[in-house]
């Protein structure tokens, strides 16, 4: 159905290790790891050695977003780490498949992301190349943003752009998914859902708690209603 990639950057960073830890016993599977280089995004994110001392306490899959001007310049790191997925973007890529080919010598799952502006077509020639797809659902650099609403129907686009190439690629939204936008962008066709500030590292609420009755709300609302097809209008603007 779909799975929640806790994002470590909304983590209380004192106490990330137990969180880690409580987050596996709900269920967590992977964990999402922001790493940004202050030029593609005015923001400074986690490192490549949390990702080592991650690797080295938790069997869940790391799957790491790069924000930085040069992806290219990280390959070697993720072999040393084997690190299971990452995904770029190809606002920073300018040969994006040599990438690929590079990151996947490198054993890793590798994702394209994209940000809210950039189309779908931007995407055409390489998408079915890719493992997954990072659709940005907030301006990437920052947690605790607005959902962006007309990428509901980014999102619907894209899986009916990727149903007729290769329907086995994975959609994955990133930025401001409580149930509600967490939701709508499971019906609309996304995979997997990376809980941030506004779902699993919620203040003053357990991690365990959060990722568990968020997991529920979400696995309910998506039982009764699987899909939706949005009116061919833009969705009224609703946060
Ligand atoms: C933002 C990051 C997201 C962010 C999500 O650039 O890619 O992973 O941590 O945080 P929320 O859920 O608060 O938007
Ligand atoms: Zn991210």
């Amino acid at each position: 159905m779909f799975n929640i990639s806790p994002s470590l950057m909304c983590a209380d960073l004192l106490k990330m290790g137990a969180q880690v830890r409580e987050l596996e016993r709900a269920g967590a599977r992977s964990f999402h790891v922001d790493v940004m280089d202050g030029h593609f995004v005015p923001n400074l994110g986690l490192n490549f050695d949390l990702v080592r001392q991650l690797k080295q306490m938790t069997n869940a899959q790391i799957d790491v977003h790069l924000m930085v001007e040069d992806p290219g310049a990280y390959v070697d790191k993720f072999q040393e780490l084997k690190v299971d997925s990452v995904s770029f973007h190809i606002e920073a890529a300018r040969a994006p498949l040599r990438l690929l080919r590079a990151m996947k010598a490198a054993g890793a799952r590798t994702g394209i992301a994209f940000n809210p502006s950039t189309s779908i077509e931007t995407l055409h020639y390489v998408l079915e190349q890719f493992d997954y797809v990072v659709v940005m659902t907030v301006e990437p650099g920052f947690a605790g943003q607005k959902f962006i609403p007309t990428m509901y129907e980014k999102i619907q686009d894209l899986r009916e752009t990727l149903d007729k190439i290769r329907s086995g690629i994975e959609i994955q939204v990133d930025g401001n998914l409580d149930a509600d936008t967490s939701i709508r962008c499971i019906q609309c066709g996304a995979t997997t859902l990376v809980g941030g500030s506004s779902s699993v590292f919620r203040p003053g609420k357990d991690v365990f708690s959060a990722f568990t009755e968020f997991k529920e709300e979400v696995s309910r609302a998506c039982k009764r209603q699987p899909t939706i097809q949005l009116a061919h209008a833009r969705p009224e603007a609703e946060k």
